[in-house]
């Protein structure tokens, strides 16, 4: 027998202790060792209850996600699960850590479940594109009802053990050692002779009413718009309520052979892993020493100023928040308060935790106050002359031991360094708007950035619950260097035949939260209108900017202005086509010289995806991003990137790298060397090709 299970029997209890470190995730040999436990406990006549628990941080975390999408090696979990409901000696799960997925299924199989009051209890399948594919959509409803279930396994977050105390989900809470409290628990039953509860035979309580499956898919209709998963957990359900046990156990597991071998699952299950690879750098290991960060003081308290210091208040670090002058900073002060009220209104704060957090933030505008701080983000303007002058400043107020960050989006992280004698304490940390709420931090490192640095800037990013990547310097990092691209044939389609609306309706259509026109309006037209007029119009190449030149010289900055490319009635954020806008493309079109044409949907999709592909993959080939799948992670979660298509650079996998190859020349052939391919997608134009070949 493998040892990632082993047996021990403590006065007739039978103890099957699953070992299979990170999580205990149910891999082949786990499996056959629970199954053969049962098999071994039922043959012994001195067993009289089995416990199922395991070693290490935590109780079975799920299936092992590696082995999807492999030949399935028997014992299928389900048959597993079968054999500890079936046994007639009673068995309890010992709960702890996180029973997730098929670890809260092999528990849903166990007569009798008990927990530590910490554990956490969840079957999060969704997550991955897939639903609990071991009896869970069955058995669940058959202790808590069809809607505590629905949320459980269409919301995918887990509950805790008091809450699936009080639903009926666990039987009893254990202080201190679960493991006792479990065989504790065990001889009880034996001894009071309790009736086995079996949940395939049990029905299902509450309200099992129809609409309740309707009313629940119009509830999440919006929010899960182009995701399979949701729906297909609901339909499950439903079965549980409308199929006896066995029949609703097939239908789960022919709704869970549909979903494991789809293209949602596996870009779900690609994220999933490139969430947690992002975290490993090759020249930075884990045993890299990081720098304590307690004080932190956060530069210019403007729009990103602001919900940054957020950030480390929320994460329980005290913050200094320095402007020019008082009234900038009493304005950030009150943005912060204004922030933080809103989440208590919204239930996601106590009032008492809001006004720690506020309490935490302490204005100024002398850079003397920062001379204790470990950590400064500076979020001055975007200016290079303006930067360094900072910089400079806070080389010689702050400790030689403070980290030096810059939100720069767009500047050179080196060049700013240089402006201080410690370019090695030099890091960009580039948050997103709205920062106290986006998961994305580029961080950009300069030619000179420790590992230290590195390494405490990637733990500060988990501290603050974000998604860290590290990135290198280059004209807008990963995340807006793709956003150019994709923008600027968004406006030459525009220019060529189609519509603001049409692009954006491709757009939300492939599964992007907003279309780039809408987003252009929601961040404002000025911001790159400024930009463009200190950069000039390029001699080289075709301008992009006609459009949003002309709606920014009437004063049409977007949803501040209530026109942009849309038009927005007073008070609504809904965008709007306009006549207006419309003329005024015929006009631009006829003036570049341009006959207007029918674009199809497909060729928009192609020309706003596929140049972000291409420039992926120039950012791969310079060494920018270290992996393909670290850019997915960036646009998921900095752009909204629909997560079940898995990234730009997945999707890119998913169409075919060859075909993408072959279009990107195309569209070269047509539209000139901005369609330049890039060597390594070149190199990759193989059917099956994958970036991590290149
Ligand atoms: N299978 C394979 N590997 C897994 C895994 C799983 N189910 N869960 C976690 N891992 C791996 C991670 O990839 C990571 O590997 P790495 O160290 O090489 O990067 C390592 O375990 C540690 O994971 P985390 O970094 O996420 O550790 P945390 O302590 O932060 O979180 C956790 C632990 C809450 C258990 C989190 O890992 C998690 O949410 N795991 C996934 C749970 C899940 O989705 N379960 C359902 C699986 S599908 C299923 O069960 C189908 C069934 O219905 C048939
Ligand atoms: P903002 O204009 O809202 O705020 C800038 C603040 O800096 C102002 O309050 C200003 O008074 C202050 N300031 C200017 N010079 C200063 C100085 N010498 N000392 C102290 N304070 C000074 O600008 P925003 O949007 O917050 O941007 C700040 C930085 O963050 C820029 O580098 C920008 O590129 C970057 N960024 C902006 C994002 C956005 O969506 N707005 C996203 C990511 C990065």
């Amino acid at each position: 027998m493998a040892d990632v299970v082993r047996y021990e029997k403590q006065d007739g209890v039978f103890l099957i202790i699953v070992d299979n470190p990170p999580v205990n995730a149910l891999a082949q040999a786990v499996r056959q060792g629970i199954k053969q436990g049962v098999e071994q406990a039922n043959a012994d006549p001195e067993v009289k209850a089995i416990v199922v628990t395991c070693e290490g941080r935590t109780f079975i975390a799920g299936a092992d996600i590696k082995e999807f999408g492999k030949p399935h090696q028997p014992p299928p979990l389900p048959e597993v699960i079968a054999a500890l409901e079936q046994t007639d000696k009673p068995t309890v799960a010992a709960l702890f850590g996180t029973a997730l997925g098929g670890g809260l299924e092999v528990a849903l199989g166990c007569h009798f479940r008990v927990a530590k009051a910490d554990a956490k209890l969840g079957l999060p399948e969704v997550k991955l594109g897939i639903l609990p594919g071991a009896g869970g959509t069955q058995r669940l409803p058959r202790v808590i009802g069809v809607e505590a279930s629905l949320d459980m396994i269409v919301g995918g977050d887990p509950i805790g053990a008091k809450q699936a105390l009080s639903a009926g989900l666990v039987d009893e809470l254990v202080e201190g050692d679960v493991r006792a409290g479990a065989v504790a628990y065990a001889k009880r039953v034996v001894a009071e002779q309790r009736p086995l509860r079996k949940l395939s035979e049990a029905s299902v309580p509450g309200n099992t009413d129809a609409v309740v499956f309707d009313a629940y898919a119009d509830k999440i209709r919006k929010k899960k718009r182009g995701f399979e998963a949701p729906f297909a957990c609901i339909d499950a359900v439903r079965a549980a309520v409308e199929l006896p046990y066995a029949q609703g156990l097939a239908k789960e597991r022919e709704i869970f052979q549909g979903l494991v071998s789809s293209t949602q699952s596996g870009a779900q299950r690609h994220v999933f892993f490139a969430e947690r690879e992002v975290a490993k750098i090759p020249d930075v290991p884990k045993s890299t020493e990081t720098l304590p960060v307690k004080k932190v003081a956060v530069l210019g308290a403007g729009t990103m100023g602001a919900g940054i210091a957020m950030c480390f208040a929320s994460a329980g670090m005290g913050v200094k928040l320095l402007d020019r002058e008082q009234g900038f900073v009493d304005k950030g002060l009150a943005t912060i308060e204004k922030n933080y009220a809103s989440s208590v209104k919204r239930g996601k704060l106590s009032e008492a935790d809001k006004d720690a957090c506020v309490a935490r933030i302490t204005g100024t505008t002398s850079y003397d106050d920062l001379a204790d701080v470990d950590l400064v983000v500076e979020a001055v303007f975007e200016e290079m002359g303006i930067k360094k002058e900072v910089f400079a400043k806070l080389d010689q107020v702050c400790s030689p031991k403070a980290i030096l960050a810059t939100n720069t989006s767009t500047l050179d992280v080196n060049e700013i360094a240089s402006a201080t004698s410690r370019p090695e304490m030099v890091i960009g940390l580039h948050f997103f708007s709205p920062a106290h709420l986006m998961k994305l931090l580029e961080i950009v490192r300069g030619d000179k950035t420790s590992k230290s640095v590195i390494a405490t800037s990637m733990k500060l990013a988990k501290q603050l619950s974000k998604i860290g990547v590290l990135v290198g310097v280059c004209h807008g990092f990963v995340g807006n260097r793709i956003l150019y691209p994709y923008r600027r044939e968004a406006s030459f389609l525009v220019e060529e035949g189609a519509t603001p609306q049409q692009v954006d309706r491709v757009i939300t259509d492939f599964g992007l939260p907003m279309g780039p026109f809408a987003m252009g309006d929601l961040a404002g037209l000025d911001v790159g209108w400024r930009v463009r007029q200190a950069q000039g119009k390029p001699t080289d190449e075709r301008y992009s900017g006609t459009l949003a030149d002309r709606l920014c010289e009437m004063g049409r900055f977007g949803q501040k202005t209530g026109r942009g490319y849309y038009i927005y009635e007073e008070g609504s954020r809904v965008p709007k086509p306009d006549p207006e806008v419309a003329d005024m493309i015929e006009a631009i079109s006829k003036e570049l010289g341009i006959e207007r044409r029918e674009i199809s949907d497909e060729e928009i999709l192609e020309r706003c995806i596929y140049p972000m592909i291409n420039e992926g993959a120039k950012i791969l080939d310079e060494g920018i991003a270290l992996r393909a799948s670290d850019i997915d992670v960036v646009w998921i979660n900095g752009y909204g990137f629909p997560i079940y298509r898995g990234g730009p650079m997945f999707y890119g996998e998913t169409v075919g790298l060859d075909q993408v190859y072959a279009k990107v020349c195309e569209f070269r052939d047509q539209q000139g060397k901005q369609w330049e391919p890039s060597p390594l997608l070149a190199r990759l134009a193989k059917p099956g090709a994958k970036f991590d070949q290149g």
